[in-house]
């Protein structure tokens, strides 16, 4: 059952295990005789036409499954798609033409800074579709249309399944839009929902894994800081990664495109800071190699998460790697954010934390 604890410590572990079934029920609804559907919720074919301008709005962990959206749309759709912090969409004067679909994304449904964004877009003439988690909120009240996750209550402050099913309604979305502007065949369709449904047994793979997680954490218990690098969808996935590290276990930790720590901050790479590297994606991952020798060449005590296929290249101990289950490139950032949920978890808790009530932090923020 999704009520109380259920055997597990806090809130936040058990709804890390509820993804696979959230995944499921959140994917379930959308596949009809085996094609993309948004029929149920009337959404018209016309906004995943290619010269369609999607802005997606949302704060902090919601705001980080657009990252990835984003790349989805770019990659499969070839649909211009922008990422705004609801919180700054105002005051930067966003051009919204008439027509311009805003896709709003919320687990509560009911953060202000996200309502008054979709407020200001509604006023200047877009249509506003939103994903949302919690049934009947002000969000999917608002909103022309609404795609719900299924992800259940989530209770822990730090988002994870709520994440994870958010990332779901955007593959389908974009295997969407890619069948309607014919990008894809309805082979390779099914292929990419075929590998969709392989997510929630792939996050089962992770989790039996987990107390090698847990013993690959011991690098962040004496270290105040902490960087992760990546590319492409491995970056953006940190961005989430190292903001859950950041929230639940104060330990502070800096995202960073791999390309740009040269030229920024790669001076405060000194001897023993933990570095986490992600390389999941086959094309980047010769680049990537030469970003890790930089850090480690400067004293970087790394923890690599990647694949076997990538792994053999990379010179990092196999007590310091993660070994993510294969899946295709587009697909990774579902076992690497489940991985990454994990450190966050078993740093926090080893360090005697509440890890569900991090300090300062609420579950829904209604003020701006
Ligand atoms: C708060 C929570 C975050 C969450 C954000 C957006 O700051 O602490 O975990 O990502 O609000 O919440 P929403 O309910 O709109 O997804």
């Amino acid at each position: 059952s999704r009520g109380g604890k259920g055997g597990y410590a806090f809130y936040m572990e058990k709804e890390i295990h509820e993804q696979p079934d959230a995944i499921k029920d959140t994917v379930a609804p959308h596949i009809v005789d085996g094609k993309t559907s948004f029929e149920a919720e009337g959404i018209p074919n016309s906004f995943f036409r290619e010269n369609q301008n999607i802005v997606v709005i949302a704060c902090g962990t919601a705001m980080h499954a657009g990252l990835i959206g984003q790349q989805l749309f770019h990659t499969l759709a070839n649909i211009h798609t922008d990422v705004a912090v609801a919180s700054e969409f105002t005051y930067t004067n966003p051009v919204i033409k008439p027509g311009t679909l805003v896709i709003a994304v919320s687990q509560s449904g009911e953060t202000v800074d996200t309502i008054e964004a979709i407020k200001y877009a509604k006023k200047k003439g877009a249509k506003v579709l939103s994903i949302v988690n919690v049934k009947g909120s002000t969000i999917s009240d608002i909103s022309d249309y609404c795609i719900y996750t299924h992800a259940g209550p989530e209770i822990a402050v730090a988002s994870t399944k709520a994440y994870t099913s958010q990332l779901t309604v955007f593959y389908l979305l974009a295997i969407h839009a890619a069948r309607l502007n014919g990008l894809v065949s309805e082979e390779e369709s099914s292929k990419f929902l075929n590998e969709l449904q392989r997510v929630p047994e792939v996050i089962g793979q992770i989790l039996e894994k987990k107390e090698f997680v847990k013993k690959m954490t011991s690098k962040f218990l004496l270290s105040e800081n902490a960087f992760m690098i990546g590319r492409g969808l491995d970056y953006s996935l940190l961005l989430e990664g190292s903001l859950k590290l950041k929230e639940i276990s104060y330990v502070h930790s800096e995202a960073y495109a791999s390309g740009e720590l040269k030229h920024g901050t790669i001076a405060l790479i000194t001897d023993g800071i933990p570095v986490v590297a992600l390389v999941t994606q086959s094309a980047l991952a010769s680049k990537e190699y030469s970003n890790i020798r930089e850090v480690q060449s400067r004293g970087a005590s790394m923890i690599l998460i990647t694949r076997e296929s990538l792994y053999k290249d990379m010179n990092i101990p196999e007590d310091d790697t993660f070994i993510l289950p294969e899946m295709d490139d587009m697909f990774m950032p579902f076992p690497a954010a489940v991985v990454m949920q994990l450190i966050a978890y078993y740093t926090s808790y080893t360090k005697g934390f509440d890890v569900d009530k991090p300090r300062n932090l609420a579950k829904v923020v209604t003020v701006e």
